[in-house]
């Protein structure tokens, strides 16, 4: 019997992002960018918007209490200010599917893809961007909030707009030239031919940043209006950034992790109830060690995830680890990264530190941006063909970690 438990209450599921699995969904800067073949084609994807009913029973199936997903601003809102009943009554039933099988709903607003309506006129770049951004997380708590106490605003704005701005993989493809030189999460190829060398490529990125803050701020004031009693988060991308004992990494280090992680929470800290923890990534400045890698060609240190908890864990707020994964083709990998990941936080709660939940990314396979769906993350397996769920061995050994409410040691 393992002594490692985690408190009574916890959270166990998995994640999913609208867009990544529903399948349909054709009025957004992806599914344009698609159009011009400047990303993979999304398609019907998983087709989770008419068979969440088999997934959710799978994940149920798989010990799961909880379960995170978002809902599409472009299928609710696909014309500036009009808002689609037929969507939100769809969201309703995905809401009562879950609440019948016990699985507690973490709700995020928005997670990457914008409607057209709002990308083609700028999007996040325009000066009016968090007051429309509040309105339409302000409807979706109206909405939905009866049946749902968990939403968060957004999801990784750091990533959002590092890719879209400065790496120039992700609409709306701008680049930066320099950035070519660091390697940021998520990526896949860069179109725009030309990169921007002056810095006003980088002033954007940082206005584009500043306007998510505000984004979220304000959509935090409006919701908190209707809505005092519901839990308002925002998802945080965190990377791990160390140094080696050299002090010039030690200050590399902390200065990545100052522009990465704390430069956006410190804008957002008084608007939020809870914080979304996303972990992948680790990275040492001056390493020199050979790294066992994942399918994406990222470091395997799942249980680098208690670092990040640690990083967060100065906003004194409670933490629900919103994603982690592994895209691992043959499942080979994934049970242990799994295991290593669920020992990490067991050991930041033993620390005192108050993370409430555990969301691992992904429930299925899914579209991986501008990867498409050859990255597999999934605790079961899509046959892309049949669309055939199966599910992983790896996630049996995920069930017993959720069933025991422990960390299952591992073999
Ligand atoms: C995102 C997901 C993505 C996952 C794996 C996270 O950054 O929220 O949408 O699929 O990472 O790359």
């Amino acid at each position: 019997m393992s002594t490692k438990s985690f408190p009574d209450g916890f959270f166990w599921g998995a994640a999913t992002a609208s867009y990544q699995i529903e399948g349909g969904i054709e009025n957004t800067d992806w599914s344009k960018a698609a159009t011009e073949g400047r990303v993979p084609t999304c398609g019907i994807a998983c087709d989770h918007y008419n068979r969440y009913i088999e997934d959710f029973d799978i994940a149920k199936s798989l010990g799961h209490n909880a379960h995170r997903f978002s809902v599409e601003w472009a299928r609710i809102e696909p014309e500036e200010g009009v808002f689609d009943h037929k969507a939100i009554e769809h969201y309703r039933q995905v809401l009562l599917a879950l609440k019948d099988r016990k699985l507690r709903p973490f709700i995020t607003i928005w997670h990457f893809t914008l409607p057209l309506w709002f990308s083609e006129s700028g999007g996040f770049e325009r000066k009016d961007s968090p007051e429309i951004f509040a309105r339409y997380a302000a409807y979706i708590v109206k909405q939905l909030g009866d049946l749902c106490e968990y939403f968060s605003t957004m999801n990784e704005p750091s990533v959002f707009a590092s890719n879209g701005w400065l790496r120039g993989s992700w609409p709306p493809f701008k680049r930066f030239a320099l950035t070519d030189m660091v390697a940021i999460t998520n990526s896949g190829r860069t179109f725009e031919s030309k990169a921007k060398r002056g810095m006003g490529a980088v002033i954007t990125y940082l206005q584009v940043m500043r306007n998510l803050a505000n984004a979220h701020n304000a959509a935090y004031t409006e919701i908190k209006k209707h809505a005092p009693k519901v839990d308002v988060s925002l998802v945080k991308h965190v990377i791990v950034f160390e140094g080696t004992k050299n002090p010039i990494h030690q200050l590399a280090a902390f200065l990545a992790n100052h522009f990465w992680t704390h430069r956006f929470m410190r804008r957002v800290r008084k608007h939020i109830d809870s914080i979304g923890l996303n972990y992948y990534f680790y990275k040492q400045f001056g390493d020199k060690r050979i790294w066992r890698k994942t399918d994406m060609d990222w470091n395997f240190a799942p249980e680098k995830i208690y670092e990040a908890l640690k990083i967060l864990s100065v906003y004194k707020k409670p933490i629900m680890v919103s994603e982690g994964g592994v895209a691992d083709h043959d499942d080979s990998d994934r049970a242990e990264y799994i295991q290593k990941q669920v020992e990490g936080v067991w050991r930041a709660i033993d620390k005192g530190m108050d993370v409430r939940g555990h969301m691992y990314w992904s429930l299925l396979d899914n579209y991986e941006w501008a990867l498409g769906f050859e990255k597999r993350f999934g605790l079961v397996e899509i046959d892309y063909r049949t669309l055939e769920r199966k599910i992983r061995p790896s996630a049996y050994v995920y069930k017993e970690i959720c069933e025991t409410n422990s960390v299952v040691e591992y073999k």
